[in-house]
């Protein structure tokens, strides 16, 4: 079992650039699927997640290569239209492939994605855009069975702004023929990024990234090239871990346009930020004060992911503070953790109250969930002595090289890799 030591109770400080974002490279990476041509994917961050999708193109019969956060795919060559259970359980954003995949092929075969550690993560708003444009759904046991022998634009009202939905929406409707309309679609970042991508593969997208999407169908090109947008919720568990421990660390291509409901939150709790083109410097000279009932929200309000990481900070700060999760069922598994590393934490549902302490103390903590191993993270690195944390595999999903970007910002950790008995 592999495992992360850190020593806490260190200033942080130094300069890191912000890993790609995870949630942008993986419905780019199943566009892909799309096009038919080549395409080049730069600042792909090396994450479990991204090896998964790559799995993912390569098993429907893609070429796609990882090399120095470029990732080439080759999707001229198509030759399955299924994804088996073993992958799909790997990833639960597998079923962003779903779209592109019966967009390109006429069926795709998928399993039914489990629910997960953050709660249950239904699909029926994705299954629902499907069979709008068309396409004929069936669920049989835990496989989803696809077809369709063309799909055409709709109208998809979204009863709520899923991430997830959306991307697939835009994704099927970008092989449809005619006009998609997509309302009450979900505004996140990615979502613009994803149809930034899109363009370039010669379908006309307009709005993504606002309430209202349209996707005109018809993908003409054969090489694509798209750099991926920087990881805001990485950024945040940076400037999470300095409020927490204090010092000064810069954050070299940080979109900070995308990231202002973060960067006010840690404004109110003191730390000292400031942006300068995609550079962002923060500064935390004293103990964290409370930022306010923290609400997480679809964008542009404060971001469930980013919920864990300002728990952890929150954690050690003079005073109390309350969250309310309204996007995820159980996104507060990483709250028993942060207890064993000194945190006075009390959940009822959705809401958590966080009683600051003044110091952490390391301990032996298990990762939950990504976000939640990141909390962990941002705890030890505040907290008196020596933490191990285990299952890093949550971890490796949406952080590449954690340890040794800590130990860039002057943190003391070392990664102990042992193989499973
Ligand atoms: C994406 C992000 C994830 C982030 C989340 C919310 C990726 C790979 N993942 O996840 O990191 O935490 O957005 O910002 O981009 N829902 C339904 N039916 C559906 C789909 C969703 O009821 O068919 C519900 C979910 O249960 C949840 C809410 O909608 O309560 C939001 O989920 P969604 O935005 O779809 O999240 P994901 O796309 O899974």
């Amino acid at each position: 079992m592999s495992v992360l030591k850190i020593w806490g109770g260190e200033r942080l400080s130094g300069r890191i650039a912000v890993q790609g974002a995870k949630n942008s490279v993986l419905p780019v990476l199943a566009a892909t699927v799309l096009e038919g041509g080549e395409s080049v994917i730069r600042n792909c961050p090396d994450l479990t997640d991204v090896h998964a999708a790559i799995d993912i193109l390569r098993h429907l019969g893609c070429e796609a290569e990882f090399e120095d956060g470029t990732v080439r795919v080759d999707s001229r060559k198509i030759t399955r239209c299924d994804i088996p259970d073993e992958l799909m359980r790997r990833m639960r954003s597998s079923v962003i492939f779903l779209g592109p995949i019966l967009a390109r092929c006429g069926e795709a075969t998928l399993s039914m994605p489990g629910g997960c550690e953050l709660g249950p993560r239904p699909i029926d708003l994705h299954l629902k855009a499907m069979r709008l444009l068309g396409a004929d759904v069936k669920e049989n046991g835990g496989d989803l069975i696809c077809k369709a022998a063309k799909l055409t634009g709709a109208r998809i009202d979204l009863p709520i702004p899923s991430v997830g939905a959306t991307e697939n929406s835009m994704l099927a409707a970008a092989g449809a023929e005619g006009v998609t309309f997509i309302t009450n679609a979900a505004r996140e970042p990615e979502i613009r990024d994803l149809g930034e991508y899109l363009k370039k593969l010669g379908v006309n997208v307009t709005g993504a990234g606002t309430s209202t999407v349209t996707v005109e169908g018809g993908t003409a090109r054969a090489y694509a090239e798209h750099t991926v947008i920087p990881d805001r919720i990485a950024a945040a568990t940076y400037i999470s871990a300095v409020t927490a421990a204090g010092g000064d660390i810069a954050l070299v291509n940080a979109d900070t346009g995308d990231m202002r409901a973060v960067i006010g939150a840690f404004r109110r709790m003191g730390a000292r930020i400031t942006e300068n083109g995609d550079e962002l410097r923060c500064v935390m000279e004293k103990r964290p004060v409370p930022p306010g009932t923290i609400i997480t929200g679809p964008y542009p309000g404060f971001p469930t992911d980013a919920q864990p990481v300002l728990m952890a900070a929150a954690a050690v700060a003079e005073g109390a503070t309350a969250f309310v999760e309204t996007v995820f069922q159980n996104r507060y598994r990483h709250v028993p953790e942060l207890i064993r590393l000194g945190a006075d934490i009390r959940v009822d549902g959705r809401v958590a109250i966080v009683e600051g302490t003044k110091k952490l103390h390391g301990a032996k903590v298990e990762a939950t969930d990504l976000r939640g191993g990141a909390a962990l993270i941002v705890a030890a690195l505040a907290a008196e002595g020596e933490t191990e944390i285990s299952r890093l595999c949550h971890i490796d999903r949406g952080y590449g090289k954690i340890a040794d970007s800590l130990m860039m910002l002057g943190g003391r950790a070392e990664r102990i890799d042992r193989k499973d008995k």
